[in-house]
Parts: structure tokens; C-alpha cells; sequence
């Protein structure tokens, strides 16, 4: 393709120094033009918060999940704007492009590596927090649902409407529909459903020139574009219309922990050739982790194998007796409840009245660094126990490893749809040497040229643009092919097609090609 040669030319530095905020004093004009366009002053001191503000830092912190970008060497918004009408956020993309300040959008602030509010260029935060509403229809299986409710607030909405409707998104209650939405979406309804982001069906979305588009106005490529290819590339999603799936009003979740005592290597090996071809109702995974056994008094590495079964526990057992014998499932290892219920289960809180998903501090925050893999084969033994004793090091204290089988609808969906694999394994630790080698390890058993990776576990190691300036395509392409493959060509091009001055971007954004 001719945009394969594109380089660094003279032209490009041009550009920079317009996007530098070279300006005497950006952050005054920037304020000016704010509060020109909010006229009305009592909506204006709830949408915009400078340093000054002395609700600035718990504004800021509030969506903050990875601790590892809070702290005070964390390069901080010149402001932050809550906007609360539409208006507020086209007059922030309009003043922000007109006064030389990145832009970073910011729905739930779970990105892993912080980039929806850190840059190392002057930047504002457009905070989508008031933008938070869940309409369920459940007559026609329906919800507009904006950018910056929670999962946890989506799951509480359907399930507060209806017990027999469920939404297959992310695990974790408190992610941002915003981010997680632009970059796939996978959760424990992916076996049966595919990616939160198959399940789209209309959004509004706020372009760089501030324009309002919806499905129809804004085209196919573009809304093929918005349902995977990234966030804060593309423009502001306000809102999203998404399809309900059908879930029973019983499910049946499960966890069986086995250490390496108790042969955890051998049916975790095992585990590799069942989980993928198990009926589309039953997800499983297994989570990696060291623990302290007080049955053999020392330190060993646990793999727990969780599931969830669309069904009850009488015909769940059977059926794991039948194709998985090894892993000794038992009933007492089986709780029957609700679909939303087994988001809490998932999430690691106990059994309580559902409105903790409207909690957003309800988990715990950490720092940590993330990384995924796709693992197409399964791993030799030998490769399993070499990756389980990994986690005896003392750096590993805090590291887990979930392996999240695919299969099911995860191997029907298109590849240019979204990516299809049979397991997924994403390590999250707090020791970012470690899960480095973790990493290289692995390389021998995951997928190769690329080296694929989940797009909503960014992770920056991968290659980065340069924010400042011109990215050329081989730049990003280094990063780009391993998260979109193939489709990485055509989301450069709708990109460079919607924002030809690559307003929208960050340090993992699609670029823009320039062309004379
Ligand atoms: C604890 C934890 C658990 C997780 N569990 C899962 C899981 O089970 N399944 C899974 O698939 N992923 C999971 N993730 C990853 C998660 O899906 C992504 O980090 C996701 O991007 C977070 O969305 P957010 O709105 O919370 O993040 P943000 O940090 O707000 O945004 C993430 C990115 O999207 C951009 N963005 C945000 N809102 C918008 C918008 N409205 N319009 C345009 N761009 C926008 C941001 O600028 C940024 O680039 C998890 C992450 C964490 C930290
Ligand atoms: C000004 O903003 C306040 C608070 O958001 C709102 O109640 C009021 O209706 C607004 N007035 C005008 C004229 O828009
Ligand atoms: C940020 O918010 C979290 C959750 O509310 C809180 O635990 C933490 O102490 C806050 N940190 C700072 C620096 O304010
Ligand atoms: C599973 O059930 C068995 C048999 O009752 C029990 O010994 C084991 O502790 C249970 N495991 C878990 C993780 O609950
Ligand atoms: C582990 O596997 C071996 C051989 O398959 C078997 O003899 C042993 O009983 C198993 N141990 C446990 C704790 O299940
Ligand atoms: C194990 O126990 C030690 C000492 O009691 C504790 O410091 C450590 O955090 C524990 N580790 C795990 C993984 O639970």
C-alpha cells in the first residue's frame, strides 16, 4: 500500500509545533474560550475544574484505578471539564484543538496504562462522569446507555427491569462503558455471545469538528471503526445503543482450586484441550496465583478453575463429570443465583444486595502493569510447570494470570469483526520486571508474527506514537498489527478520513496518514 512509505519529512515538524501550544498563555486563552461558550456561570463551575479548584485533585482522582499513575511526579490536567450537556463537550473539543491542548477523554479510567489522563504534552481531561445514564427497553431488548455509567450500573439497570436479559461485557463493575465499548469488551457471557462490542447497535458520537453523528450520518466503515478500534482515535462516543442477550433466571458459577500439590500442572494441562470445545453455555478459566497453603505450610501456586454454567447446577455436573473428570467438581463447589449476581461472584465480593454495583469504589484500586497473549496451542507440561514456578519468586506475591478459554461464539465471529482465539491469558502484576520475563517466557507457546494482544489491556511496552507529532504507519504498525491484525490498515484509513488532523490521540491511537 503507498502509505507504507510515508517517513518523517520536514512537513510533518510543521505540524508539531501547531499541536505544541507554543502559544504565550494557552491555559488563559483555553479558560477564555471555555467560558465564552459555557456561558451560563452556574453550570460553568460544575463542569470545569482547574488547579485552582480545590476539588481538582479528587475530581481527578476519582476514576483513578492504577495507583502506578497517581502519583505526584504524574504529569496532571492543566483542567478538567465534567461536562453535562453536549454543548460542553463540543465547546471542549472546539477550545482545546483552537488552544493547543491534547485532549484525553475519560469514561471509567480503568485504562491499564493510564492514558485517559496522563500525556507528556499539555493536556485536559474531558471527564464523562455526569454522562452516566442507563435507558433499558426491555420491550424491544434495547439500552442507550452513555459513556460514563459503569458496567456495574449497565448490569443493575438491566437487572433491576428484568432477570431474564443480560449484556456480555467486562467482569470487573466499576470499568467505564466508554473505554471498554471502543476496545472490545470480553467477559462471562463471551463463550455464548462474543465481545460486548458485537452487541452494538447505534451510538452518538462528537467528531473533531463537533459534529453529532449517529449510525446512519456518520456510515458503516466509521461505526465498524468506533466498535473495537480504540478509544479517544475516533472522536467522543456520548452514547451507546446496544442489543440485550437472553440470560436464564438461574445460573450456576463455580470454583475448584487445585495447587501444585495437587497436581494443578496436570489438569490445568488438561484443561487446555476441553475448556474451547465445551457447550457455548459453560465459560471457563483459570486464574494463576501464588498462595499461602496452610495445608502443605508453605508458599505453592494455586490455579483456580472458575466457571459459569447458563443453567442449573443438576445439569452442570453431569456434563463436567462427563467431559472434564480431573478437575473433581462437586456440588458443594457450586453456587446457584442470578446472572447479576455472578458479576459480584466474579468480582470477588460476597453475596449482597445487588446496588454494590452502583458503588464505584467498591474494589480495590492497585498499581499494576497488564499484559495478554493468545495462546493457539495448547502448552506442553513441561512449558506449564516452568510458567507456574514462575510465580514461586517473590516478585510474583501479587501477580495473577487469568486464561479465559474462547471457543464457542468467540470462534464464529469474523475476523474482521473481532479477534478469534481459543484461550486468552492476561497477567497482571504489581512488579513490572516480572511480568517482563513472564512475558519472554511465554513467547514460545503464544501466538507469533504478530504476537497478538488484547487491545483493553493496553500495554505500552508494545510501542507507542509519538504524541507530539507525526506517527508513521511502520511506527504504529510495530503495536498496531498485534492488536488489530489485518484490520489495522482500514482503521488507519477511516481514521484519516474522520480526522485528518489527528486530534483524537494518544500514545496507542491509530494514527492519521498524512498526504500532500
Ligand atoms: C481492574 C480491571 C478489570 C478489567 N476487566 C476487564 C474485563 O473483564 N474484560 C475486558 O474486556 N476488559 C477489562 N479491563 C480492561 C478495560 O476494558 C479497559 O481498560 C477499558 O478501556 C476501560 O474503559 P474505561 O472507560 O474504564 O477507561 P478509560 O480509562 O476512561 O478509557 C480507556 C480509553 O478509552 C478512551 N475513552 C474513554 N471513554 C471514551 C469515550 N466516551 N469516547 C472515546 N474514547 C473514550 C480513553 O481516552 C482511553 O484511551 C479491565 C481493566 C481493569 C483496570
Ligand atoms: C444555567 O445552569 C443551571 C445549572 O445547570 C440550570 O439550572 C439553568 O437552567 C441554566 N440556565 C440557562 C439560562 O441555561
Ligand atoms: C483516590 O481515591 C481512592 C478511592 O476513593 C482513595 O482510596 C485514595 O485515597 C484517593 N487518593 C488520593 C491521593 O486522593
Ligand atoms: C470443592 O468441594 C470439595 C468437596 O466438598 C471440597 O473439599 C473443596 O474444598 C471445595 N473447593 C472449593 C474451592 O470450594
Ligand atoms: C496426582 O496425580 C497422580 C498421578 O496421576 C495421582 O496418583 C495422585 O493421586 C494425584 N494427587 C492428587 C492430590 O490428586
Ligand atoms: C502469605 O503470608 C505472608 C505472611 O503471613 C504475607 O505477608 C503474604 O502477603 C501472604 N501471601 C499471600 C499470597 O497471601
Amino acid at each position: 500500500m503507498k502509505f507504507l512509505q510515508f517517513s518523517v519529512l520536514p512537513f510533518l515538524i510543521v505540524i508539531l509545533s501547531l499541536n505544541g501550544a507554543t502559544l504565550a498563555h494557552p491555559y488563559g486563552d483555553f479558560l477564555h474560550c471555555l467560558s465564552l461558550r459555557i456561558s451560563n456561570s452556574s453550570a460553568i463551575s460544575k463542569v470545569f475544574y482547574t488547579q485552582n479548584n480545590p476539588s481538582y485533585s479528587s475530581v481527578l482522582n476519582a476514576s483513578i484505578q492504577n495507583t502506578r499513575f497517581s502519583t505526584p511526579t504524574t504529569p496532571k490536567p492543566y483542567a478538567i471539564i465534567t461536562p453535562r450537556k453536549t454543548s460542553h463537550v463540543q465547546s471542549t473539543i472546539y477550545c482545546s484543538k483552537n488552544h493547543g491542548f491534547q485532549l484525553r477523554i475519560r469514561s471509567g479510567g480503568h485504562d491499564v496504562e493510564g492514558v485517559s489522563y496522563v500525556s507528556q504534552v499539555p493536556f485536559v481531561i474531558l471527564d464523562l462522569v455526569n454522562f452516566r445514564a442507563v435507558k433499558v427497553d426491555t420491550k424491544n431488548e434495547v439500552v442507550w446507555v452513555q459513556s460514563g455509567a459503569t458496567t456495574g450500573e449497565l448490569y443493575y439497570g438491566i437487572a433491576s427491569k428484568t432477570q431474564t436479559l443480560g449484556f456480555p461485557a467486562g467482569i470487573c463493575h466499576t470499568i467505564g462503558i466508554g473505554g471498554h465499548l471502543s476496545g472490545g469488551g470480553f467477559g462471562i457471557l463471551g463463550r455464548k455471545y462474543g465481545l460486548a462490542a458485537d452487541h452494538i447497535i447505534d451510538a452518538k458520537l462528537i467528531d473533531a469538528n463537533g459534529r453529532i453523528l449517529n449510525r446512519k450520518s456518520m456510515g458503516e466503515d466509521l461505526f465498524w471503526a468506533i466498535r473495537g478500534g480504540g478509544g479517544n482515535t475516533f472522536g467522543v462516543v456520548l452514547a451507546w445503543k446496544i442489543k440485550l442477550v437472553p440470560v436464564p433466571p438461574v445460573v450456576t458459577v463455580f470454583t475448584v482450586n487445585k495447587n501444585l500439590e495437587q497436581n494443578a500442572t496436570k489438569i490445568f494441562h488438561r484443561w487446555q484441550y476441553i475448556a474451547h470445545k465445551l457447550p457455548n453455555d459453560l465459560f471457563t478459566a483459570v486464574w494463576i496465583m501464588k498462595v499461602n497453603s496452610s495445608q502443605v505450610g508453605k508458599k505453592t501456586v494455586q490455579a483456580g478453575f472458575r466457571g459459569m454454567f447458563l443453567g442449573g447446577v443438576d445439569e452442570l455436573i453431569p456434563l463436567i463429570q462427563h467431559e472434564f473428570p480431573e478437575l473433581g467438581l462437586a456440588k458443594e463447589n457450586c453456587t446457584q443465583m442470578s446472572w447479576v449476581q455472578s458479576i459480584l461472584y466474579f468480582g470477588g465480593l460476597p453475596i449482597q444486595p445487588v446496588e454494590i454495583l452502583l458503588n464505584r469504589n467498591a474494589l480495590p484500586r492497585s498499581s499494576l502493569k497488564a499484559k495478554t497473549d493468545f495462546v493457539k496451542e495448547p502448552m506442553p507440561e513441561t512449558g506449564i510447570e516452568g510458567f507456574m514456578n514462575m510465580f514461586l519468586e517473590e516478585e510474583a506475591d501479587f501477580a495473577i494470570t487469568m486464561i479465559e478459554a474462547f471457543g464457542g461464539k468467540m470462534d464464529e465471529i469474523q475476523e474482521n469483526e473481532l479477534p478469534t482465539h481459543i484461550e486468552q491469558a492476561s497477567y497482571a502484576g504489581t512488579y513490572i520486571n516480572w511480568i517482563r520475563r513472564l512475558y519472554s517466557y511465554m513467547a514460545s507457546y503464544v501466538s507469533k508474527s504478530p504476537r497478538e494482544a488484547y487491545y483493553n489491556y493496553k500495554d505500552l511496552d508494545l510501542g507507542t506514537n509519538n504524541v507530539n507529532g507525526y506517527t508513521s504507519y511502520e511506527q504504529a504498525s510495530v503495536w498496531g498489527l498485534k492488536y488489530f491484525k489485518n484490520n489495522f490498515k482500514r482503521l488507519v484509513q477511516i481514521k484519516t478520513m474522520i480526522d485528518p488532523m489527528n486530534f483524537f490521540r494518544n500514545e496507542q491511537s491509530v494514527p492519521h496518514l498524512w498526504s500532500p
